[in-house]
Formats: C-alpha cells, structure tokens, sequence
C-alpha cells in the first residue's frame, strides 16, 4: 500500500512559513505533521496554538498534530478548534491515557498515542481498540534532524502483528530521522505514515524525495 507522507515543518523556513505550507499544500504529501513542544516533555519549545491557526487557513491538508507537552489533556479541545485533525499525546505524558483518548474523539478529531523509543509497544496493548494511530518515535522527541534509532523496526513489527491479530485499522506512524535511506525497511516492516522533516525541506527537490517516498510503497505491492 501506498505510504502517508507527513513532512513535519519543524524543519522548515520559518522566515516563509506561508510558502513552505503552500509547497506542501501543493505536493503530492498527505498530510502536515506539526510538532508542539512545551519545555517541559522535551527540552525544546518550538510552536502552538496561534500558529496551528495560521496553518489551517493555508492548506485543507489533513494536520496531524503532535503535543510533546505535559498534560496534553488540558489542550486537547484548543488544538482540535485551530484546525487539528489528529491529536497524538505522549503515552509517558499522560496519567489518564484511556480517558484522553476518549476525551480527543469527542472533540471529532482522531486519537494518536506517541512512544518514546525507551517505551516498548505493548503498554498500548489494553487501549489499541481505542486508538487511531500509534506514533512510534524512532529519535528522542525534542529537535529535528537526529540519527534513526533501527530498534524501532522491531517495534513497528511487533505492534503491527497485535494490529493484524486483532483486525483493527489502527495505522503505524514512524517520527524522527525518516529519510530515504530507511523508508523501505520500515514499509516492509508495517509503517503506514512515515514523517520527515529534514529529509523533505532540507532537500534539493523536495517534492522528488516524497514521490520516491510514495513510490516505495507502490513497488511494495508489485
Ligand atoms: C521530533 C519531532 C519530529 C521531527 C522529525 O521531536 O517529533 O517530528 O520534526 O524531524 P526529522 O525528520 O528531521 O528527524
Ligand atoms: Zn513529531
């Protein structure tokens, strides 16, 4: 099956943030991955709401957005109001998860669950009927450009057996150091959204990269 693509703009111009989302609006991508970070959860702080609003008005691109903040449940009605259409929380940042969840579908948005790479898959186990999308982090949540951690595609095997077992349509995203030079072995793996930030706006031809990304997944089914 054909992959997502899900350029995260964290690694983006900021200097020209309209056209950077217009390239994206404009590419064959699927989605805009958008990268909240408080501070707090991880040592970074980079953008949130106000700006989430902006990048509404300027793509009708499905926002799959990603809250690395403490308390996720405290914004969770905020971010589907500017425009989220898939709100992940980090497992490791929420007490309530079962509740979050529920608390995220009710707004109408899809409910996404992130795993630190420390974090094995099966904690997800007693609530994956009630998630939409698992965000496996293949780096340490915090800053763009960072190495892959190959580990990860033992995880996205092990989750995707579960999904498979269990027949549920939960998908398999894959964040962090996503680049040409793993996308294969992750598909194969059983990844179904590959983010990628400085593979996509750091390249020379950005929309090439995201065609061979979705091409991988073409020949795959050959
Ligand atoms: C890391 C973020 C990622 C990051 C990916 O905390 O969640 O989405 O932007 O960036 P690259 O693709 O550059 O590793
Ligand atoms: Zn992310």
């Amino acid at each position: 099956m054909q992959p997502i693509i899900a350029p995260s703009i964290l690694a983006c111009d900021f200097t020209k943030l309209a056209e950077e989302i217009h390239f994206v609006d404009q590419s064959t991508a699927d989605w805009v991955h958008f990268d909240v970070m408080d501070g707090v959860f991880v040592p970074n702080i980079s953008f949130g709401l106000p700006i989430l609003k902006a990048v509404d008005k300027l793509t009708d691109k499905i926002l799959d957005v990603h809250l690395m903040i403490v308390q996720p449940e405290k914004y969770v009605e905020a971010f589907r109001e500017a425009g989220a259409d898939i709100i992940t929380v980090h497992y490791e940042a929420s007490t309530h998860l079962h509740r979050t969840l529920q608390q995220i579908k009710a707004t109408g948005a899809q409910a996404g669950v992130a795993l630190n790479p420390h974090t094995p898959v099966s904690v997800l186990f007693d609530v994956l009927e009630d998630v939409d999308l698992v965000c496996l982090m293949s780096v340490n949540p915090g800053f763009g450009g960072q190495k892959f951690i190959y580990r990860t595609l033992h995880k996205v095997e092990e989750l995707k057996n579960e999904i498979i077992t269990r027949n549920l349509k939960t998908k398999i995203e894959i964040d962090g150091g996503v680049g040409l030079q793993n996308a294969e072995k992750l598909l194969q793996a059983g990844a179904d959204v590959l983010v990628a930030g400085s593979a996509i706006f750091k390249a020379a031809n950005r929309q090439d990269v995201i065609t061979r990304m979705q091409n991988i997944g073409r020949e795959k089914m050959i």
